[in-house]
Parts: C-alpha cells; sequence; structure tokens
C-alpha cells in the first residue's frame, strides 16, 4: 500500500507548507523575516503585551468604568447572588503600543509613556523585556516628550562584522560635512558604527590585553586613509603598533621625548589656528570658509599609560608636560579640529594626577572587554549600571566588541570590523600620497599653504 494513501490530504498539505517555510527560512531568512517572521511576531506583541507589562512592572492603576462582577447578597439559601453591571473599578493600564516597525535584525517599537513613566523606567527593564520577547537583546533608541522607542534584536548582528574598507571619495569631492565621521564597524542594532569626531572630538579606547583596541586602531586608519585629514601617531610600544602604517601617518613619536616635543608642536598650531579664527571671526575651524580651512589633525594614541608611566625623577618632568599638553588639546582640541584617540589597559588615576582631568575632558568612551569591574567604571563613568554588567560580560572569543557610549549619553553594544595589519598597512600605503606633510599641518589655515607636491616629512 501506498503510504501517501494512509496519510490524510490536509495532513501532507501542511507537512508540505511546514517543509516549505523551512527551507524558505533557511535559504532566505531576510525575505523570510520580513514576510513571515515579522508580522507573526508583531501579533504576538500586540497579543501578550499586557501580560508581559504587568510582568515588568510597566503598568499603572487606573481607575476605568468596567463591565464587572459585583457580589451580591447572600440569598436565606445560602446562594451568593452575583450580579454585572458597569462601575468604576481600579484596573492595570498598559502603555499604549505602536505598531512595530521590522528592522533586518529585529523591530523597533515606540510606546506612550504612562503618567509618572521616564523612558529609563524602559531602560531598567530591558533584559525581562528581552527575555519575555525572546530576543537576544532590547535596547532604549530614542525618546521624546511622552514617547520611548524600544529596538529588539532577534539575531546578534556582532556575530559577523565584514572587515572596515576604504571609504569612496565623494564623487563631488570631500566637503566638511564628510570628514571625520569614519565607518569602523557595526551596532548592536545593525547599523554601522561611526566614530563621529564631530560629534564627539575626543575618544578614549580601553580594554585588556587581546580585546581589541589596536584593531579598532587599523579600522580607523583604513576609513579615515581617502578623507584629507592628517593622523599623527605616537606609539610608546617601540613603533610596534604603528610604523607599518607610517606612509599615511603625518608623524609618528616612539619615545616620551619626541612625543613631547610633538606635543608642544601641536599646542603651537592649535595656538596659530587660535589666531586664525579670531582674525576671521570665527568660532571654530568649520565656521571658515573651504578654502581657509587647516587640515583637521587625529592624534592615534597606542598604550597611553607608557606616556605616563615614570621610572625615574627625571622622567618626571616629561610626564607633567605630556599630561598638560594632552589635557590642553582635550579641552580646545575641538574647536581648532586637533582631535585625540587615547587607547590603554587603563586609564585611571594610577597613571598619574593628571589622567583623571584628562579623562573627564574625553566625552567618548570605547570600553573592550576588561577584567576588573574598576576598569569598566573608570572607562564608563556612573553610566546605567547595565553597561558595565554588558562591559564584563563580553567573552574573549568576540574580540573588537566594546560597550559605547553615544551622544546622548546612552550605551550600546558594538563591534569593529577586522582589519588585519597587512590590510591596514596596505591602506597605509595606497593614500600615501594624501598624507599631509608636517609643514603643510603648520600652515593650513594661516593663508599660506604650502604647495600639494611638497614631499610628506614623518618627525621622529
Ligand atoms: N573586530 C574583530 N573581529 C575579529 N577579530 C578581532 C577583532 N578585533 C581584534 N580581533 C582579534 O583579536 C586579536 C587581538 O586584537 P588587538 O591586537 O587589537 O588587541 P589589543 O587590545 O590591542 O591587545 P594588546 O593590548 O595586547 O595590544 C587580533 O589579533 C585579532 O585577531
Ligand atoms: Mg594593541
Amino acid at each position: 500500500m501506498n503510504l501517501l494513501d494512509v496519510i490524510p490530504r490536509p495532513a501532507l498539505i501542511a507537512l508540505g507548507v511546514l517543509v516549505a517555510l523551512r527551507l524558505w527560512r533557511r535559504l532566505a531568512p531576510v525575505s523570510y523575516w520580513y514576510l513571515i517572521g515579522f508580522p507573526v511576531k508583531a501579533v504576538r506583541l500586540r497579543w501578550t503585551w499586557r501580560h508581559i507589562a504587568s510582568g515588568c512592572g510597566l503598568t499603572k492603576k487606573r481607575h476605568r468604568w468596567w463591565f464587572t462582577t459585583v457580589p451580591g447578597l447572600v440569598a436565606s439559601t445560602g446562594v451568593v447572588k452575583v450580579k454585572r453591571r458597569f462601575q468604576r473599578v481600579a484596573v492595570d493600564t498598559k502603555p499604549w503600543m505602536k505598531l512595530p516597525r521590522p528592522l533586518r535584525h529585529g523591530w523597533r517599537v515606540t510606546f506612550h509613556l504612562l503618567d509618572g513613566q521616564v523612558p529609563d523606567d524602559y531602560a531598567k527593564v530591558c533584559e525581562r523585556l528581552a527575555h519575555a520577547w525572546r530576543v537576544e537583546a532590547v535596547r532604549v533608541v530614542g525618546s521624546r516628550p511622552g514617547r520611548v522607542t524600544l529596538q529588539a534584536s532577534v539575531r546578534d548582528p556582532l556575530t559577523n562584522v565584514q572587515p572596515a574598507t576604504p571609504c569612496d571619495d565623494p564623487p563631488s569631492g570631500w566637503t566638511a560635512a564628510d570628514l571625520l565621521r569614519p565607518v569602523v564597524g557595526v551596532l548592536e542594532s545593525g547599523a554601522s558604527w561611526s566614530l563621529d569626531f564631530r560629534l564627539i572630538p575626543h575618544w578614549m579606547n580601553v580594554g585588556a590585553t587581546q580585546s581589541g583596541k589596536s584593531n579598532l586602531i587599523n579600522a580607523l586608519i583604513v576609513a579615515l586613509a581617502r578623507q584629507p585629514v592628517a593622523l599623527v601617531g605616537f606609539d610608546l610600544k617601540g613603533g610596534v603598533e604603528l610604523s607599518p602604517y607610517a606612509p599615511r601617518l603625518s608623524a609618528l613619536v616612539t619615545n616620551r621625548t619626541d612625543a613631547v616635543k610633538l606635543l608642544a608642536e601641536l599646542i603651537g598650531i592649535m595656538g596659530l589656528r587660535m589666531l586664525a579664527c579670531r582674525e576671521h571671526g570665527a568660532r571654530d575651524i568649520w565656521q571658515l570658509p573651504d578654502a581657509l580651512r587647516p587640515i583637521p589633525v587625529v592624534i592615534l594614541v597606542d598604550e597611553l599609560a607608557e606616556l605616563f608611566l615614570t621610572a625615574d625623577k627625571a622622567e618626571k618632568d616629561e610626564v607633567t608636560k605630556t599630561a598638560t599638553a594632552l589635557l590642553r588639546i582635550a579641552q580646545l582640541g575641538r574647536a581648532f579640529g586637533i582631535h585625540l584617540l587615547l587607547s590603554g589597559q587603563r586609564i585611571g588615576s594610577d597613571l598619574g594626577p593628571g589622567v583623571t582631568a584628562l579623562r573627564a575632558q574625553i566625552g567618548g568612551r570605547i570600553c573592550h572587554r576588561v577584567n576588573d569591574p574598576e576598569t569598566a567604571v573608570m572607562t564608563l563613568g556612573d553610566l546605567d549600571p547595565d553597561a558595565l554588567v554588558a562591559a564584563r560580560s563580553i567573552p574573549p572569543g568576540m574580540p573588537g566588541v566594546a560597550i559605547v557610549t553615544g551622544a546622548d549619553g546612552r550605551w550600546c553594544r558594538a563591534r569593529s570590523g577586522y582589519v588585519s595589519t597587512a590590510a591596514a598597512e596596505q591602506a597605509a600605503c595606497a593614500f600615501a600620497d594624501r598624507t599631509p606633510s608636517w609643514d603643510q599641518i603648520k600652515a593650513s589655515g594661516l593663508g599660506h599653504e604650502l604647495d600639494s607636491t611638497d614631499q610628506p616629512q614623518i618627525a621622529a
């Protein structure tokens, strides 16, 4: 007997549909998600929202007219008569959920805050919501008066991140708006992770050894290589990290004496730019006309601790000078186009008295995997405690993953695209002709720019 004759036809059809859906999901996960996965999820979200909101403590008691039962009198027979009528009773009210919107890796949904609620109340229950909705993570991604927007990620987009590649030249040439916004990886929302120096002028890049700090510098070099900006390297690990990229660096120092000299020169350049801005009535270099704008400079420091640790008294003077110069750049550099990326395993007061003041001036925080809670606190400050927990739970098997603070003070997970030393070196050599010489940097913006054919000079 044929087996197909035994199985009822509807069961066969259902089986066929199931197999087809599974195949579709496996072979074309994106279209499956948009057409099947997300609509089913959205219906479930709306259907279960009251219970989940109540379980997460997001409901409020409100008095409502409700058609409900009221105990009546006990009849002489002993039977309780129950009546139903409209009356005002206290009921749990859930926050109003707008229609969820699908994203490639999840969805976004906006809620109307109930009286007395603030977006922070939702940030505190993100983990509970993630479990209730069976997703990887839920984050608060936006808020405006009376509204909060959450984003849920079904899959962790950080498990597979494409390497950073040199961006293309804009078709109409580089304009001020395009500069210093290098894309270095991916955020957990699936969006590009751009290290926006224009929004947050200075960044701190912290993490335990092998956590991905140098990889982030590589990604940054690759992403900035094409841009008409100057890159300056401080590599007191004897130059082993940054010297391969020397062709694209306008200056590279590998010992503290040279570092002190170069920082003094940068302070001098900042002073000249200050005068130029004052002359043109501009508050910063971005208000200057394009032709007069000085070349922006990004200072990359690998292993900041090496700049601060002293072996003897003689070095103390140099360390003090270094700390003062870095602090001045951190305080004034934004307006004059001088930006810092400070990398280190730990950037705390144990390095010296100047470091706490320096750290306070650095708005951008990137915290890779850390080994102790103090380093996470030092890097991320007194952000949401969940951010500190997230920083400590980055697994060693996912180097490059970091907690990043945004301009709005919120945090999110991100991962830099893997860029090997060879790939970064290749990009540095390919765009070596775009490296401004030190003299060009000094002269730019002061009305006596040097010819671009001048050979680049690498200081020290
Ligand atoms: N985003 C990433 N994706 C995949 N692998 C990465 C990523 N970032 C780093 N790695 C891997 O982790 C290793 C260590 O990274 P990296 O050298 O950047 O760490 P580090 O924090 O600079 O360490 P150290 O403090 O010892 O200099 C790299 O060799 C690379 O193989
Ligand atoms: Mg390193």
